[in-house]
């Protein structure tokens, strides 16, 4: 397909083959204070999006603009779409639906974006892709990596939680420990690759992350019966999945597959909610410290904030906080009355539809259709269950142990 660069923020256009990152001349304004300029935004040729009205169905590849070589090595997407009995009653909305993300290949959303930047490798003709993680994204790259025989090298700081780095060990990525931040092996990352070649992963660095992610949109209109939901929740960070997720419903809208785009929100943590703050003052300000136990979304200067508040005022949505309590509150509803077990970062966005349900009821009613991302398995990080969970004492192997257990 063809398709140009535009600026998040300037606007320009620019047309190449080559590997882009961000915009030369927004780039240079990056300073400590503002979250980043210069994200790219990947504009599909109108006419090629159109001419997909013509399909009976379509799929994500039809929107990429790299093919994807051997999917099935890999195999990305296809997510199931869980209709919460219980919750759905809990909150008064009934065409309530979660989309089991947690369930991809590496345990998080992040693989749609490693499958197409190894799309956007392969095209290139470059087989070896950096990055700087310090979970899932690291994670998600690794297992692609393994599954392609691809290269890749993975910065990270050296305080990251050792479980989420421990995957991307085993799938036999090089790890890179930083003495340093997130951001410092962030930067690392990008002087590697300038130094070694390779592709650069960064989220939102690389505009193929935000459009690799786009895949969910697309999927759940299928899904959905050709049908977006009037309302989609999604947890934000660095906000490049947000920002992916509204440009597969911009291109749907922009094909002619749909006419009115769902509403966004953008579920943060109140210890974390520098894109929410931006939405809201309209102040573009890093914070000073994320501190949230939601890991995943702790971001203090996020990468595609600029882009993210762009996307979410252009869906007519908004921004819904939530505190660190009623996360970890939300991760265990899910679990115990819906049967999904997701971390604390997905669960964010569940958390934020239970403080917004009875508002969403009034102002769209009650027959709104809502849905809730769910980006991530809660297998890798069990520690946040530590002194909050607890397996019951061993019985004796007798039957008079079980009568006694369960005799009043
Ligand atoms: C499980 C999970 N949920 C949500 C997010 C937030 O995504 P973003 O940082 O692009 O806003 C991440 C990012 O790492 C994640 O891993």
């Amino acid at each position: 397909m063809k398709f140009k660069y535009v600026c998040n923020d300037c606007g320009k256009e620019f047309v190449t083959d080559e590997v882009m990152y961000t915009c030369p001349e927004c780039s240079k304004k990056n300073n400590d204070k503002e979250f980043r300029y210069g994200n790219l935004n990947v504009e599909i040729d109108e006419n090629e999006l159109k001419a997909l009205q013509k399909k009976e169905h379509v799929t994500y590849e039809d929107f990429f603009v790299y093919p994807l070589k051997n999917k099935d090595a890999y195999p990305v997407g296809g997510t199931p779409i869980a209709r919460p009995l219980a919750l759905s009653k809990k909150n008064g909305i009934k065409n309530l639906f979660f989309k089991l993300d947690s369930q991809l290949p590496s345990g998080s959303f992040k693989d749609r974006a490693s499958q197409f930047v190894v799309a956007q490798a392969f095209a290139q003709g470059e087989n070896k892709i950096a990055l700087a993680s310090t979970g899932n994204a690291g994670a998600a790259m690794s297992c692609a990596g393994a599954a392609y025989g691809l290269e890749i090298v993975l910065f990270v700081p050296a305080t990251a939680p050792i479980n989420k780095l421990m995957q991307s060990v085993l799938y036999g990525a090089t790890v890179v420990p930083v003495k340093g931040t997130y951001d410092d092996a962030f930067a690392l990352s990008i002087e590697y690759t300038k130094h070694f070649g390779g592709i650069n992963r960064n989220t939102a660095y690389n505009p193929m992350t935000i459009e690799g992610k786009k895949s969910v949109s697309i999927e759940l209109f299928e899904q959905l019966g050709r049908k977006v939901p009037d309302v989609f929740y999604v947890p934000v960070g660095d906000g490049c999945i947000i920002s992916g997720v509204a440009k597969g419903f911009y291109d749907l809208k922009k094909a002619g597959l749909i006419d009115k785009l769902p509403h966004l929100v953008a579920a943060q943590s109140e210890e974390s909610a520098a894109i929410a703050n931006a939405f809201n003052t309209g102040k573009f300000l890093n914070i000073e410290k994320a501190t949230t136990r939601a890991d995943s979304i702790s971001v203090e200067s996020p990468a595609a904030g600029r882009t993210a508040v762009r996307r979410l005022k252009e869906s007519d949505g908004w921004a819904t906080v939530v505190k660190d309590s009623d996360i970890l509150k939300a991760q265990r509803t899910l679990a115990s009355e819906a049967g999904v077990f997701v971390e604390p970062a997905a669960a964010t966005a569940y958390a934020a539809l239970e403080k917004d349900s009875a508002m969403l009821v009034e102002k769209f009613g009650k027959d709104v259709s809502v849905g809730v991302l769910l980006t991530g398995t809660a297998f890798k990080d069990m520690a946040v269950f530590e002194g909050k969970a607890s397996i019951p004492e061993a019985i004796e192997n007798s039957v008079d142990a079980v009568i006694k257990r369960f005799s009043k």
